[in-house]
């Protein structure tokens, strides 16, 4: 049973492969390391006791991606990460979004069709809602305009892939992930963003272990219960533990449709304020941060309403708020000694 794990080495595809590794699956990873590094691989293997067979590869790059896929036909299945995702980034530069995100999709398309692969699973995010009218959030709640080029790469691909499946043997699951956090329970793994975090949980924790002086809390004035924004924060393992079920269901033909959505949340919403104090309970630091105003393009509040996920799935997200934010401080702390 071999998978290829697409974006295999970065932050939800390495716990990926540990989950794949311990269900039996032989797991071949590629991935271009622009935002992951090559020891990864062995990060897993010390975690699993197995070595997944690694190749560096842009996806993008479609002569040499044939080239793979002449090589590696006999996939029972894709789990395809690979994909760029800072928000910011993308509104500066919508083409290099375009390029990656689109492009890498149709190369790996093209070759599921040649090469007769069935089951994609793909990394589609909840920012495909925007502010949703109904909470918590359904599967089949409207899709609203994009509100990054970004965003607008995880709409076009979910068309593309079913478009595409409609017209030849692909089967698809898109798994809409929620805010992912945490790390592994070795802190062997975990997410390592590149320069200042855009993102919550990491700017915590590199606040917390000195590398960035304060935290900002971007507006107050929500109309939430404290003003701060509220997300559905889930944990990476139980995230990566959803993409095996999935592929599972995939290959044991037990999908209703050749394309299933499924949102991956907890289905609890905490704000900004709830996720600090938690992370300061666990972890005993007092955090350095202030209010400031909101970030442009900040939606309110969004949950998800994950009874679809739980029911067809079998799968629910376990871990609990404090257990996510004492798993990423004990990550920080073990890049810390890194050092
Ligand atoms: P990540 O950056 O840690 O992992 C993505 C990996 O893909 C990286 O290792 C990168 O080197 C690789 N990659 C990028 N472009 C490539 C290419 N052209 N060819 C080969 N490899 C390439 O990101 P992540 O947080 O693990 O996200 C994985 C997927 O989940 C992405 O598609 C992302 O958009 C999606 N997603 C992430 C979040 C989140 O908050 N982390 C939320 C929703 C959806
Ligand atoms: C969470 C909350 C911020 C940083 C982004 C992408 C989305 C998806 C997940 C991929 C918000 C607040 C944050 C800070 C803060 N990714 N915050 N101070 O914005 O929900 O979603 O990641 O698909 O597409 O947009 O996540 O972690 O950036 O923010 O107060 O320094 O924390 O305002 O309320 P977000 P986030």
């Amino acid at each position: 049973m071999k998978i290829l794990v697409t974006g295999g080495t970065g932050y939800i595809g390495s716990h990926t492969v540990v989950e794949l590794q311990k269900k039996g699956f032989e797991v071949i990873i590629v991935d271009n390391l622009s935002n992951s590094y090559a020891n990864v691989v062995d990060q897993i293997e010390q975690i699993s006791g197995i070595r997944p067979a690694f190749e560096e590869l842009d996806l993008t790059n479609t002569e040499k991606t044939n080239d793979f896929f002449n090589h590696h036909f006999d996939l029972k299945g894709i789990i395809h990460f690979a994909a760029f995702k800072a928000v910011g980034e993308s509104v500066n530069d919508p083409l290099m979004y375009y390029r990656n995100n689109i492009g890498s999709l149709v190369n790996i398309l093209e070759n599921m069709k040649i090469h007769k692969i069935e089951n994609l699973v793909f990394s589609s995010s909840c920012t495909v809602y925007g502010q949703p009218e109904i909470l918590p959030v359904k599967e089949d709640s409207p899709i609203l305009k994009a509100l990054s080029p970004y965003g607008n790469t995880k709409q076009i691909s979910e068309e593309v892939i079913t478009e595409t499946s409609q017209v030849s043997h692909i089967k698809a699951i898109l798994l809409r992930y929620f805010n992912p956090i945490g790390a592994h329970e070795s802190a062997l793994i975990g997410e390592l963003p590149l320069g200042i975090p855009n993102n919550l949980v990491p700017f915590i924790t590199q606040t917390a272990i000195g590398l960035r002086e304060q935290l900002s809390v971007f507006g107050s004035d929500y109309n939430t219960p404290d003003g701060t924004a509220i997300r559905d924060y889930i944990h990476v393992v139980d995230l990566a533990q959803a993409h095996v079920v999935a592929i599972e269901r995939m290959i044991g033909n037990k999908g209703k449709k050749d394309v299933e959505i499924f949102n991956l949340g907890t289905g609890n919403g905490f704000s900004v304020l709830e996720v600090i104090n938690s992370f300061e309970k666990v972890s005993h630091v007092k955090l350095n941060y202030k209010i400031v105003d909101r970030r442009a393009g900040d939606i309110e509040i969004v949950y998800a309403d994950t009874t679809y996920a739980n029911d067809e799935l079998g799968w629910k997200a376990k871990k609990t708020l404090d257990e996510m934010m004492l798993s990423s401080w004990n990550w920080e702390k073990a890049l810390a000694e890194k050092k």
